[in-house]
């Protein structure tokens, strides 16, 4: 087939999984589940191996995720102790700076591993213990590698909250899980520019009276003023020593949380426990990239986001990797940074997101045929569908035709690849994230639930738990149960629609909830929506996702002012400035239009088909707009659509 491409020759020949093995894998899983598990799970260093495996059920009456339940572990000895004995003085992270004029930074596994026990230290002398909750909001800096893992050591449930948040988002998730304590720096640097973390956090702490210490990282050397609950970092560090034991833990046991949007205004707190999760971050890092000693491995995601925790820290370290953190911007201080990180580092496999590879083609491809690129083996994607077109560039001009394109569907609360080629065993399709990895089991259902077989289209599930499956939602097991399991009972409900073709390969088509995905990043409708009626001249705001060429999906409010209030472009500007400080840059609206009403039912219900088709810019085809307690508003609507 035209649009097929197939294993090359030297990976079906060298790789570690080849088309015979990952059958055999697939196969295996599904013959003796506990067999396989517990072969995979000897991968990692236990100190008390577990008997059991998956032990979980998606029913109401027993519903319990569960893996390796009475198996004991350390997180952070797996991602690092363990490799001191025969690569203590290989690389296990490289730090590249935001502005490239600057050294990078190498650190051995010993280096990481005195890093990593002093800020455990740190910690511990500040009264952290087991189960408490460490909020850590810093830039990419090495720091905030040593601080999550240092978590892991000590066994406090660490939660990351990107840096690009506002302190209103910031103190919604210090409160939620209840951190007394928050690690941050005096600034981070992106792209040039600076981003006043510090000052960030002593905004959100006015809100949150249980904050009582705020650690900080002198990163640019920027002058923050010092209240009585911050101490500096380097300060704390300087009296502690550099040895620190590994907390055994049980598998179970929380490793940490992070927030992700759904389809309410309220962001949950997705918990990973650590025995699994660790498990199917190393697994999938194998089985994807075929990961070897020597080589460098890049995930140029950020550590605020799952892809971050997974396959930038502990799937790559639990196996001995270097990995590479970056801490600048694509396309700062020109659309080749890239591609020469990739050569000043010699990188062999390179993860990012298409909306990444969309903002560079566009700026043309003299600034990635300028550089080498020779070292690169494999090519990954992540985060959204990537679409044809962008796929071909990132294999034939990024790759020269020679790396295969690792497309990853996965999600937060999936922990790690679910569904995705291994380049030794899987013919590649543009767009397609290919098939299943072995042990998961996806199905296709229509509306009503009725599993669709072979070639079809419909709503995506899970029928059976796999080891990195979230647990529960921080706090609310209640909402868990309800958000991912009771659409389709006894199955987890994605959210996604999927498409399979004939040769059983699945083409994920999009969100079908309230959720939109905005460059790679996931944003509910109703937190902007929340966002917008808080400012004092909104009445009513409706929000939905539009096609964007570079991000994927943009943003599309809807906004009915109160009454008396003038619709000018001030205010257009005023309103997307108030989300960005409500909540992030990622959240502010890409198109806003001043609207005198929403088309409603006569119950009151929005009716969104009728508001994304207009965003869309699909207005001949609203479907039937009868039903519509006034129907006149979708005329004005569609007069004056923006964009
Ligand atoms: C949503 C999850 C996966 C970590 C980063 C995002 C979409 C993710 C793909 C892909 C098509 C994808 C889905 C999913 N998505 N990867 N390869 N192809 N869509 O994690 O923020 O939890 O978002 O991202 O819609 O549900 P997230």
């Amino acid at each position: 087939m035209a649009d097929t491409y197939p294993v090359p020759a030297v990976w079906a020949e060298g790789a570690r999984v080849d088309v015979g093995g990952r059958a055999a894998l697939s196969a295996q899983a599904e013959a003796d589940p506990t067999g396989f598990w517990l072969k995979q799970a000897r991968r990692l260093d236990w100190i008390v191996p577990p008997t059991v495996a998956d032990e979980s059920s998606f029913e109401e009456a027993d519903f319990d995720i569960r893996w390796f339940a009475d198996g004991q572990l350390n997180v952070a000895a797996n991602c690092i102790d363990r490799h001191l004995s025969d690569r203590g003085d290989a690389v296990a992270l490289i730090w590249e700076p935001d502005d490239p004029a600057e050294e990078a930074r190498r650190y051995t596994f010993r280096a990481l591993h005195q890093e990593v026990n002093r800020f455990a230290n740190v910690l511990k002398a500040e009264g952290v213990g087991k189960g408490d909750r460490v909020t850590i909001y810093l830039p990419m800096i090495p720091e905030a590698a040593f601080a999550v893992l240092a978590c892991a050591r000590i066994g406090a449930i660490h939660s990351v909250v990107f840096g690009g948040f506002s302190p209103d988002a910031l103190a919604g998730r210090i409160t939620d899980c209840d951190s007394r304590l928050v690690v941050t720096a005096d600034e981070g640097r992106r792209g040039g520019k600076r981003i006043p973390l510090k000052a960030n956090v002593d905004a959100a702490a006015e809100r949150v009276p249980g904050l009582t210490r705020v650690i900080v990282v002198r990163a640019t050397g920027a002058e923050v003023p010092m209240a009585e609950r911050d101490r500096w970092y380097h300060e704390l560090a300087a009296d502690v020593s550099a040895d620190c034991p590994a907390e055994p833990m049980a598998a179970e046991d929380p490793l940490f949380i992070l927030y992700t949007s759904g389809s309410t205004g309220k962001p949950k707190g997705v918990l990973h426990t650590s025995g699994g999760y660790l498990l199917w971050a190393s697994l999938t890092h194998e089985w994807c990239f075929d990961y070897r000693p020597g080589e460098v491995w890049w995930c140029a995601a950020d550590i605020g986001w799952v892809t971050g925790h997974s396959y930038i820290l502990y799937g790559p370290l639990a196996n001995g990797a270097t990995t590479l953190m970056f801490e600048g911007l694509p396309t700062w201080p020109d659309a080749s940074r890239i591609w020469q990180v990739v050569d000043r580092h010699q990188v062999t496999t390179l993860f990012t997101a298409p909306t990444a590879l969309r903002a560079l083609m566009k700026e043309g491809d003299a600034f990635v045929t300028a550089t080498d690129r020779s070292s690169l083996k494999l090519l990954g994607t992540v985060g959204e569908p990537i679409n044809p077109e962008a796929w071909r560039w990132y294999h034939d001009v990024v790759g020269a035709g020679r790396c295969p394109i690792i497309d990853t569907w996965w999600q937060t609360e999936t922990g790690g690849a679910m569904i995705a080629p291994m380049p030794g065993a899987t013919a590649l399709k543009p767009g397609s994230a290919t098939l299943p990895l072995p042990g998961v089991a996806p199905a296709l259902v229509d509306e009503k639930g009725t599993v669709l077989e072979g070639a079809a289209e419909g709503n995506l599930l899970i029928t059976r738990s796999w080891p990195g499956q979230m647990r529960t939602v921080w706090g609310d097991q209640d909402r868990f149960f309800q958000t991912y399991f009771t659409t389709y009972r006894g199955s987890y409900f994605t959210g996604d629609g999927c498409r399979r073709d004939a040769d059983g390969y699945y083409w994920i088509t999009g969100r079908v909830d309230d959720v939109i995905n905005v460059s790679g990043h996931r944003m509910g409708t109703a937190e902007v929506e929340s966002a917008l009626v808080l400012h004092p001249k909104v009445a009513e705001a409706a929000v939905v996702g539009m096609p964007h060429v570079v991000k994927g999906q943009g943003i599309y409010a809807y906004v009915t002012l109160n009454a008396g209030v003038a619709a000018d472009d001030a205010l257009r500007s005023e309103l997307v400035q108030w989300v960005r400080r409500e909540i992030g840059a990622i959240a502010a609206p890409d198109a806003l239009q001043f609207a005198p009403g929403l088309p409603k039912t006569r119950s009151g219900k929005i009716m969104r088909r009728i508001l994304r088709k207009i965003a869309e810019g699909d207005v001949s085809s609203l479907g039937d707009t009868s039903t519509l307690a006034d129907p006149a508003v979708v005329d004005d609507l569609v007069a004056n659509r923006v964009g």
